[in-house]
């Protein structure tokens, strides 16, 4: 008996793994082990064997039962430590930085205009890409025969042959939302509209989709003093400065009367431009009051109604702000221009965090 125990409690001890064990549980106590097959021979015994052997038996057996048990949790314990040891990361190490994706410089100069924006009322809205005809120009006081539609280098979509409606055009411009929201909402009326438009143009300055973005107001006394301070504000905040002359130049669209373009005061001393400063001026926006006629397109009463407009492009502004020098490189997806201009995912620009750090 003495040998059967030593034979066994060292071998589980040596016990390499659970299949190990396995095999010394069955050739110890399984149904023919060998201590099953001794416990088998009690019945040979006479009573007063029996007595001394069975329980020294069931005692051996217990004895080993315990011992394979205990061996089994070391077992998993050490596998788990082991586990634990391969699969270790250390989770204070920086982030691999060439992998982290940036935000676009388009992405990120709409939301900064978006958070000005909305600071001062106005709501985001949106409208199709691909537009009719009738909201691009018509509605926009830009009748068939005008030079407008010309000189705007318009992507016109294709229609079936012996379909004689006009064809629908990839939006030049953000303008055709102002008649969609005045339709949508009527007045009064507080938007900008950031988007893609499309014009068949490519050099250093254009490519033949850019984006822009649309604000109007329309309410009751709304004048050319409302617009010129929302811009004011506008520039302000947008390039970050605390004040900044703007320059207000007559001008023409057909969806405005009157209309100007706006120019900020800046400097390219050094080759680098700083806003509010210098000699020179920068056109950066086209804006006038709604002409009659586009409101009426929106149903709007124009003898009860006013409203100013303006347009300005987005990548424009970016190029501006953050000294980009080639628009086309926007859209040639070059990760090397990206992980240069691009900016941190987890900077959302805000007013009161900061636009853009
Ligand atoms: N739609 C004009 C453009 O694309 C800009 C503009 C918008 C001008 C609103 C005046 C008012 O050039």
């Amino acid at each position: 008996m003495d040998d059967l125990r030593d034979k066994y409690l060292t071998a589980i001890a040596d016990a390499g793994d659970e299949a190990a064990l396995e095999t010394l549980r069955v050739q110890a106590v399984g149904k023919k082990g060998e201590i099953s097959l001794k416990m088998r021979e009690l019945g040979k015994m006479t009573p007063e064997e029996r007595q001394v052997m069975g329980p020294k038996l069931n005692a051996l057996k217990d004895e080993i039962n315990s011992a394979l048990s205990a061996k089994k949790q070391g077992l998993a314990d050490a596998a788990l430590d082991e586990r634990l040891r391969g699969e270790w990361l250390d989770v204070t190490l920086p982030a691999r930085s060439r992998r982290s994706g940036t935000i676009h410089p388009v992405s990120q100069v709409s939301e900064e205009v978006t958070a000005i924006f909305a600071d001062m009322g106005f709501a985001v809205a949106e409208g199709p890409q691909v537009e009719s005809d009738w909201h691009n120009f018509d509605a926009l006081n830009i009748p068939g025969h005008h030079p407008a539609r010309a000189e705007m280098d318009t992507f016109y979509m294709h229609r079936d042959t012996g379909d004689t409606r006009p064809p629908h055009v990839l939006r030049t411009h953000t303008s055709p939302v102002q008649i969609r929201s005045m339709e949508l909402q009527g007045a009064p009326l507080r938007v900008i509209c950031p988007g893609r438009v499309y014009r068949a143009d490519y050099d250093q300055t254009h490519t033949p989709m850019f984006h822009q973005v649309e604000g109007l107001a329309v309410d009751k006394d709304i004048s050319m003093a409302n617009l010129k301070w929302v811009l004011e504000e506008f520039v302000k905040a947008y390039f970050e400065v605390d004040g900044v002359d703007l320059r207000f130049r007559a001008s023409h669209f057909p969806f405005t009367e009157p209309s100007a373009e706006v120019d900020i005061r800046c400097s390219w001393e050094g080759g680098t431009l700083k806003v509010g400063e210098g000699d020179d001026w920068l056109e950066i926006l086209g804006s006038g009051m709604v002409h009659p006629k586009v409101l009426m397109a929106g149903n709007i009463d124009p003898a009860a109604w006013q409203g100013f407009a303006f347009g300005m492009g987005i990548d424009r502004i970016a190029m501006l702000k953050y000294g980009i020098p080639d628009l086309r490189a926007f859209f040639d997806s070059d990760l090397r221009w990206l992980r240069h201009y691009g900016f941190s995912a987890l900077d959302v620009p805000t007013l009161r965090g900061g636009l853009s750090r």
